[in-house]
This record gives C-alpha cells, sequence and structure tokens, in this order.
C-alpha cells in the first residue's frame, strides 16, 4: 500500500520515491521529506530546530522554547499573517479584516483509487492502480477547515496535490489566496527550470540558479500563457539527463498561475504553485468551500529525462481521456496556412480530393467559414456558416469531404467575440468589460464572458449544432488574445475577483458538456499555437496545436521545450510550405516531416499546388508514419542532444525495448565538421538489434550491435548532404 497512517507519521511511497509528513506535538504539521525511496524510516530527525533571531515562537511554546518557530519549521500547509514570514499557500480575510492563520492537523485519512475535483482536470486512476490521502487541518479562531488531498500513482512516480478550503465560522470569510501545493526542502543547492516563451516561440528552457530570495513565473493573462508554462522543475544542481535529482510540477490548470520559490534565511527552499493571487479573491459563506486545481508532482533520482517520462507516462494514461486516449490519431490536412481567409468550397474539396489521394484521414477547416470572416476583424460568435462563402451548406460540405474518405474537422474560437459581430450587437454585456471604460482590444476582438452560465449554454448550443450539422469528427479549440479588463457584468462588486477562476470553469464545463454530447469527437486544443498547453487542457482535448511557428527548426526547440514536461502525443505539428510563412526558411521536406513526426503529425500547406513527385513524397511520409506511429505515440521518449548542439537528436523507445527510433535534425552545419555521436537508452542490454536508416523511400540495414554496445559506444548520426539535413535511424531487436 503506498501510504501508511502511524501515530500522525504519514508516509506515501511510490515506485522510486517517498513523501512524507508529521504532525509534531503542538499538532503543526511537518513536512519531514521528498525524495528517493527510504525505508519507511521517520525522516523528522533531519529537521533541527534552533533559535532564530526575529523568528518568533507560538504562544504554547513560547517562554520555554525558542528554537520552534513557524518561519523555519517545514511545512505541509503554509499559510500567511502568524509567524511564517516566507512565501506561503494560503492567504484569507475574517469577517473582522484580520488576515492571520495558523493551521493544526485534525486527521486523516486513506481512500482507495484517486479522488477527483468536481468542475476541474483531475489525474484519474482507478483502486488497483492509486490511492488517495486526505489530511484535514483547521484554523479554529479563523473558523477555516482545510482539506489536503493527495493522489498517489505509485507506478508512475506521480503524487498529486490539491486543497479543499472550508468556512467552517459562523461569519464569512474571503480566500486572497489558495494555493494548490506548497513544499519545503530544508537543505539543497538546487536550480530552478521553466519555460518561457511569446506567441510563435513557446517554452524555451532558462535554468537558474535559486538564490536567497524569492522567483516566480505565472500568468495573469487569462490563460496559462505562451509566455510562462505552468510547469517548472527544481533540480540538483549538477542535475542532467541521466544524472541527479530532480522534482517536477505541472499544474492542470488552464488559467493564471504562480510559481514561486524563496531560498530562506537558513538555505531551505520552498515552493508554491497554484492560482495567481494577484487577480484572485473568493468569497466563503458560512459552510462554503473552495476546491483549488490540482497539481501533479514527480521526482526522479535518475535526472530529467527520467522525470519527463513520468509525466509523460500519467499524461498519456492518466490525464487524457476518451477514446483518443489509446487511438492513434487522424493524419490530417489544414488549410490555414494554404489558404488563410481566402477560400471557397471549390478550393477546400480540390484540397480534400489531394489529401485524400495522399492517404490522410482528416480535412480540417480553419477560420473564416462563418459569419462576414474574412479577415480577423468580424463574425466571431456568429457561429452561422457563411453558405454564400462555402458555395454550399456545412452539411453538404461535411458529406463531399467524408466522400472522399476524410473525416471533417472545423477550427472555432468559442471564447472570442468580434467588436463587429451580431452576438455582440445582441448582447453587449456578455464581453468581458470594465463599464465605463474602453476596452482593451487585441486581434480587433474581445472576449465572451464565459464566466457566466447563460453564456456558456449559448456558445454550448450553438457549437452542438456545428457539430451536428457538419457531421464533424474533430474541433480546432482556438483562442486569440490575453484576457484584459476582468469584469463580469454578472457578478456582484465583492465578487469581481472570482472572475477569472470562473472564466476558466466555464471553459471546462463547455468541453465537458460537449464531451458528453460527442464522446468520440477529438478536441484539439489551441490559443493562437501553444498559448494554453497545460495538462488542464490536455484532460479535455488530447493534443494541443503546439505553436502558430511552423519553421521545422523554430519547431525543435519549441518541440524540445515542451518536451519535458508532455507527451508527443499531445504536440500538434505539420509540415507547412517553404519558405517557411514564419520565419521564410528553406528546409528540405524530409525535415520538415521527421520533425512534424515528433508531434501528431499532418500537413497544412496547398497540397494541391504539388507536383506529382512531391505528393508521392507525402504518400510515403504518410505510410512511414503510420508504420511508425504506434512506437512514437506510446514509446518512451529521450532527448539524446539539445537544439543548442550541432543536431538535435530525440529517441522514441517501444515500452518492451524492443524497438528504437532516433530521429535527428541538423542545424549547426559547418565545413569539415566533427561526426556527431549521440547514446541511445531504454534499449535491452543483452539484445541483439538490426541498427537500419530509415527513409520515406525505405530503410537501408547498416550494421547489427548488442543494446549495452549501442547505449555504452553510442550511434554516429548519419553526416548531412545539405542545410538542415535529417536523418531516422531505426534499431529492431534482430
Ligand atoms: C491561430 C491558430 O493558432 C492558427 O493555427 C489559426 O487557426 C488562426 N488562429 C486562425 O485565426
Amino acid at each position: 500500500m503506498p501510504i501508511s497512517i502511524r501515530n500522525g507519521l504519514i508516509t506515501i511511497e511510490t515506485a522510486g520515491t517517498t513523501y512524507q509528513m508529521k504532525a509534531d506535538s503542538l499538532s503543526t504539521l511537518i513536512h519531514t521529506y521528498y525524495g528517493p525511496k527510504i525505508d519507511g524510516a521517520d525522516m523528522s530527525p533531519l529537521i533541527v530546530p534552533r533559535d532564530r533571531g526575529f523568528s518568533g515562537n507560538p504562544a504554547e511554546v513560547g517562554m520555554f522554547d525558542k528554537t520552534y518557530s513557524l518561519d523555519t519549521l517545514p511545512l505541509e500547509l503554509s499559510s500567511f499573517g502568524d509567524g511564517d514570514y516566507r512565501i506561503t499557500g494560503l492567504h484569507a480575510e475574517d469577517a473582522e479584516g484580520a488576515r492571520a492563520l495558523r493551521f493544526t492537523f485534525k486527521g486523516a485519512k486513506i481512500l482507495p483509487g484517486k479522488y477527483s475535483l468536481p468542475g476541474l482536470p483531475a489525474v484519474y486512476a482507478d483502486e488497483t492502480e492509486a490511492e488517495t490521502l486526505e489530511v484535514y487541518m483547521a484554523d479554529e479562531a479563523a473558523g477555516i477547515g482545510v482539506t489536503l488531498l493527495y493522489g498517489v500513482l505509485p507506478e508512475t512516480d506521480i503524487i498529486t496535490r490539491a486543497m479543499i478550503v472550508k468556512n467552517e465560522g459562523k461569519a464569512p470569510v474571503r480566500l486572497l489566496k489558495a494555493a494548490s501545493v506548497s513544499l519545503d526542502y530544508v537543505y539543497g543547492d538546487f536550480d530552478l527550470i521553466t519555460f518561457h516563451g511569446r506567441h510563435a516561440m513557446e517554452r524555451n528552457l532558462t535554468r537558474r540558479e535559486v538564490v536567497h530570495g524569492m522567483e516566480s513565473v505565472g500568468s495573469v493573462r487569462g490563460m496559462s500563457s505562451h509566455h510562462y508554462n505552468p510547469f517548472a522543475i527544481l533540480a540538483e544542481k549538477d542535475t542532467d539527463e541521466m544524472h541527479g535529482r530532480c522534482f517536477g510540477f505541472s499544474f492542470l490548470y488552464s488559467g493564471e498561475f504562480l510559481f514561486e520559490t524563496e531560498k530562506d534565511q537558513v538555505d531551505a527552499t520552498r515552493v508554491i504553485m497554484g492560482i495567481h493571487p494577484d487577480d484572485f479573491s473568493w468569497e466563503l459563506q458560512p459552510g462554503d468551500t473552495f476546491t483549488t486545481p490540482e497539481v501533479m508532482m514527480s521526482m526522479s533520482g535518475e535526472g530529467l529525462g527520467k522525470l519527463s517520462r513520468n509525466f509523460h507516462r500519467a499524461i498519456r494514461e492518466h490525464v487524457i481521456r476518451g477514446p483518443w486516449r489509446d487511438r492513434r490519431r487522424p493524419v490530417l490536412i489544414n488549410n490555414w496556412e494554404a489558404t488563410y481567409f481566402d477560400f471557397d468550397g471549390k478550393k477546400l474539396l480540390e484540397i480534400a480530393d489531394t489529401a485524400a489521394s495522399c492517404g490522410l484521414d482528416l480535412f480540417v477547416l480553419d477560420d473564416g467559414w462563418f459569419g462576414k470572416r474574412n479577415l480577423d476583424d468580424s463574425s466571431l460568435g456568429d457561429w452561422a456558416p457563411n453558405e454564400e462563402k462555402l458555395g454550399m451548406s456545412l452539411k453538404a460540405l461535411g458529406e463531399a469531404i467524408r466522400e472522399k474518405g476524410l473525416m471533417f474537422g472545423i477550427w472555432v474560437e468559442p471564447e472570442g467575440l468580434s467588436v463587429n459581430s451580431d452576438l455582440y450587437r445582441q448582447h453587449p454585456d456578455w464581453a468581458v468589460a470594465v463599464p465605463g471604460r474602453n476596452p482593451e482590444l487585441s486581434r480587433h476582438q474581445l472576449i465572451l464572458d464565459l464566466s457566466r452560465q447563460d453564456v456558456q449554454d449559448h456558445i454550448l448550443a450553438r457549437l452542438i449544432a456545428i457539430v451536428r450539422e457538419g457531421g464533424i469528427s474533430y474541433i480546432k479549440w482556438d483562442l486569440n488574445r490575453s484576457i484584459s479588463g476582468k469584469y463580469s457584468a454578472h457578478l456582484p462588486k465583492e465578487r469581481q475577483g472570482e472572475f477569472s477562476h470562473r472564466y476558466v470553469l466555464g471553459v471546462y464545463r463547455v468541453l465537458e458538456m460537449l464531451l458528453a454530447e460527442f464522446p468520440d469527437l477529438l478536441i484539439e486544443g489551441c490559443c493562437g499555437g501553444g498559448g494554453r498547453f497545460d495538462a488542464g487542457m490536455l484532460y479535455y482535448t488530447p493534443q494541443i496545436w503546439c505553436s502558430d511557428n511552423t519553421d521545422a527548426v523554430n519547431r525543435l526547440s519549441i518541440q524540445y521545450g515542451t518536451s519535458f514536461g508532455y507527451p508527443t502525443s499531445a504536440m500538434g505539428a505539420h509540415v507547412s510550405a517553404v519558405p517557411n510563412h514564419q520565419t521564410g526558411r528553406n528546409t528540405p521536406m524530409k525535415t520538415r516531416a521527421i520533425t512534424a513526426m515528433a508531434g501528431t503529425f499532418g500537413y497544412e500547406l496547398d497540397i494541391t499546388k504539388m507536383s506529382e513527385a512531391e505528393l508521392d513524397e507525402i504518400r510515403s511520409e504518410v505510410g512511414l508514419f503510420r508504420e511508425l506511429n504506434e512506437l512514437i505515440r506510446t514509446g518512451d521518449y529521450y532527448r539524446l542532444s539539445a537544439p543548442k548542439d550541432v543536431c538535435t537528436v530525440w529517441e522514441n523507445v517501444s515500452r518492451d525495448g524492443a524497438e528504437a527510433l532516433l530521429s535527428g535534425v541538423w542545424h549547426g552545419i559547418e565545413a569539415n565538421s566533427p561526426v556527431f555521436y549521440v547514446r541511445p537508452q531504454g534499449l535491452v542490454p543483452d539484445a541483439l538489434y538490426e541498427v537500419s536508416s530509415c527513409d520515406a523511400d525505405g530503410g537501408r540495414p547498416m550494421y547489427r550491435m548488442s543494446g549495452a554496445a549501442l547505449m555504452n559506444g553510442g550511434v554516429a548520426c548519419l553526416m548531412p548532404d545539405r542545410e538542415y539535413d535529417s536523418f531516422l535511424i531505426r534499431m529492431k531487436r534482430a
């Protein structure tokens, strides 16, 4: 059993890690350990209280023990205002305006299976796969009770955390900060690894030392954002891909978040992650509860590669739901970079026709099919097909596409609202806007107030109608601006601080109800590319368009950064035209295909303009991807080199180690360059592998070697013939 409770000592064990807490004699819940698996020992001797000036002592011990301070103890639940001066996870104001909290341990319970969170995404697992720990804490003076929730999935070394705050008093309480996790490390020199970016250049890795002081990344944009991803890693200083201790934190939440660290006066480090408090407050009337979203944590003692694989597996098997979890995803063609807004039904059917002749599975009609939308300046909200532009009904278009043997998918931006739209003219109060203030426009648009149930119901009804009419199998759910001027005409003054979270809950509700109506529907998340690429969204949308940047070389960095927290099967990736529309760069077709195969794979270019030879190349690529799909989608993923090297190489290995694929792209070509070597991982040491080059037009056997020889000796990467050349090397058990 992964969880045990013995006289106030609570120990959680996963396959490779231990997490522990202990209630002390004052009923303070001390965090005693999180790290590689130990033998169940009580780790509390690691906590060495000392008298620290200006770190006060609770009244219960004050006169007798100056070493006991909430300011220096590692705490399982950190709260603001009563002796803990570090960054803290829970802030609240009582009816008198006081902001001082201190919680004590009241009890704990183990439950079979993994808890779920009403209205929120959460890791799911059955009773054979997981256990839940509930820990009860209370601040009687403030009248607040807290249930700390832990979900334990031993096999993947995953521990989740969330919290339910309850007003157990007789007067209202206002929550000001309710983080999902607060975690203390009593010692250690750490690096903080985070993923920053911008539109069309998401998830670049930053690694810096955690020094004394506070450090944070977060979003107040209404979404998790292109700018900072809600996934972060704390790694001991010399941790690399294969060695060292590291801790990952993935927020299952698509709204505003804050990830904070503080290295304190005694060199201890605290991590806090949760909803961003700047834009948050929540009224709790007596008896009311507030449930935080969930953070998924994992720890690896074997470097960053293992940590990523823990998250990949957990997301693939315990976050992504529905029939598409285990199904091969359709190879799609999307018309956006082929036509932008300039298309009619005839053009779309020509694209679909050629796509069908290349063996693709799904045709996706992107932006511009509804209202009067021929540019990005109108019609969001008017979700009725523009039959004049299409030259036919959506139903007829869907039928024509299906007749060609393709599934039909469509783009929508349900949260968007154009100023120039009938919906805005009819319901100006449905826009997110502060009364008396001219709203900020972005891409000419506003945001629909999805914190309101009437608006949610309206948009859901429209989506259901579209899916029915078009016989739609796939939706690309886009969002194309950050949210400012956050205010809902529907909320009273004292509840405006609830807007941002209620908005996210509204988005989740619409997604959940849409999926309930069409369980087979595949939804691809999108937010101007990867502006809402988070584990919360993946609960509803098994794949997310990784970036609006389709340049194969830039994609290497974007997908590399994304791979730290998210699996390949979640990353939308397409082959697009050259010169690339975002960068003007020319890359070989093969390189574009290999890069897109490290994702869900599809095409986004005008294939009607391609030569028969180019179409043949597409046919072979589609055939090859079909063959490799299972391995890429379900296998283990290894980063063998990084975009800062001359060649980015990654590896997919089948779960039984019988087959592996090395993919590589050269981007630092020099005259007379040294040979570039990588060491494959994850092979069976004493098995013999047939090593061959693997091309869309066939493979070429190269040599045979044991797994041990390959993993220790390495593989010489096939040298480039031209700039941005690429290769696939296959290793199959002979
Ligand atoms: C942004 C998306 O990321 C693009 O792929 C495309 O769908 C456009 N929006 C359409 O407006």
